[in-house]
């Protein structure tokens, strides 16, 4: 059967709607032969009314992946796997290997004593710590030691490498990165140290103690890169910090209390492409529901509760992660009435900003809720 060229067709005013023809399927071959084509052809689908995200939601269950992530240390070496990481590959988007939108997803293990080669590439990354002790990353010379919840920064174009301290024990962190996007971009560099390995050449953990200390900047000190000087952010002030706020807020009624992660030196976000954020749902906390443009990776980093994205319910716990692709109806609820529950949740944010392109509304009908599908 010949391909129709009115598949997109709208009946309504302003919107391209014209019949295939005889006279105008030639016209449109003819048009082909010379890589061309007839925008009314393609207008409705390339110009949709809303936001059509590709991605579908998607809960990783920590219990289904963690045995088949620690399978890997028997198959593959770092050195030879480069990186050691299981990807989360959503369903609408395998093409471009992403989690969710243009946001690249991992899961990786590294064995006490093993250390991946130093590399630096044009994505940006996080590194957020699941399980395992004596995790540790160095970027540009600058050493962090990593404990659970920390997450790390690894901004375009810095050295960097992971390892895990010999008197550690076997560590799991999830990889976060905006690889799909960079692509998406056609901007991506990779370049392997020539040394394979980089020197420590500061203090350890010398950031955070310049750059991490609430109200605080360092005088004297400039810093003008994209991305935060704060390359390490630690759970034990996250977590006060969020407790404290919630202490003297009601919080939002679609995020209870959020509280996002900034570059100090700016209060901008941690790096030019990726922003974070972690959330409590204070006990018995239910969110209304709401959408917005911008792609959005959970990771359950406390407790035990539900969200429900699209009107489909997922169930969480703590490791779990989980990702609301743009323009997704989503509410979240915790199941404990007695325990806080915490989301920590990277996203593309930084970009829909920047470009002018966030977009938010609320839920208005049900009492704010969506009906399950
Ligand atoms: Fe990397
Ligand atoms: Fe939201």
């Amino acid at each position: 059967m010949a391909r129709r060229h009115d598949a997109y067709n709208e009946d309504v005013a302003g919107r391209a709607n014209v019949e295939d023809t005889p006279e105008l399927v030639a016209y449109y071959k003819d048009l082909e032969r010379f890589e061309a084509g007839a925008l009314w052809t393609v207008a409705n689908k390339i110009e949709p009314w809303e936001p059509k995200s590709d991605s579908v939601p998607v809960l990783w269950r920590y219990d289904d992946l963690r045995e088949h992530v620690l399978r890997s240390v028997d198959l593959v070496t770092p050195e030879k796997a480069g990186r050691r990481v299981i990807y989360l590959n959503n369903p609408g988007r395998q093409d471009v290997a992403a989690a969710v939108g243009w946001i690249y997803a991992g899961l990786q293990v590294m064995h006490p004593g093993e250390r991946a080669s130093a590399h630096r590439h044009s994505a940006s990354a996080i590194r957020f710590i699941m399980e395992g002790a004596g995790a540790y990353t160095i970027v540009d010379g600058h050493k962090m030691t990593l404990g659970r919840n920390d997450f790390v920064l690894t901004p375009n174009g810095t050295w960097h490498e992971h390892a895990v301290a010999e008197d550690g024990s076997p560590c799991i962190w999830q990889d976060g990165l905006d690889i799909p996007l960079v692509n998406a971009l056609e901007a991506n560099f990779y370049e392997v140290h020539p040394d394979l390995q980089q020197a420590v050449a500061f203090e350890v953990n010398d950031m955070t103690k310049t750059w991490g200390n609430p109200g605080l900047t360092p005088a004297g000190e400039s810093w003008t890169k994209g991305y935060s000087p704060l390359f390490k952010y630690e759970w034990e002030p996250t977590y006060e910090a969020l407790s404290k706020r919630a202490a003297c807020t009601d919080g939002s009624p679609f995020d209870g209390v959020m509280m996002e992660y900034v570059n100090p030196a700016t209060n901008g976000p941690v790096m030019q492409t990726m922003g974070a954020s972690m959330q409590m749902l204070r006990p018995g906390e239910k969110t209304r529901a709401h959408r917005h443009t911008g792609s959005f990776l959970y990771h359950v980093a406390k407790g035990s509760g539900h969200s429900i994205i699209n009107g489909k319910r997922f169930d969480w716990t703590e490791r779990d992660i989980f990702c609301v692709p743009s323009w997704a109806w989503h509410e979240h609820a915790n199941a404990s009435d007695t325990e806080d529950a915490c989301l920590f949740c990277l996203n593309d944010l930084p970009v829909m900003r920047a470009l002018g392109l966030y977009r938010e509304q609320a839920f208005g009908e049900n009492g704010g809720h969506q009906p399950l599908g």
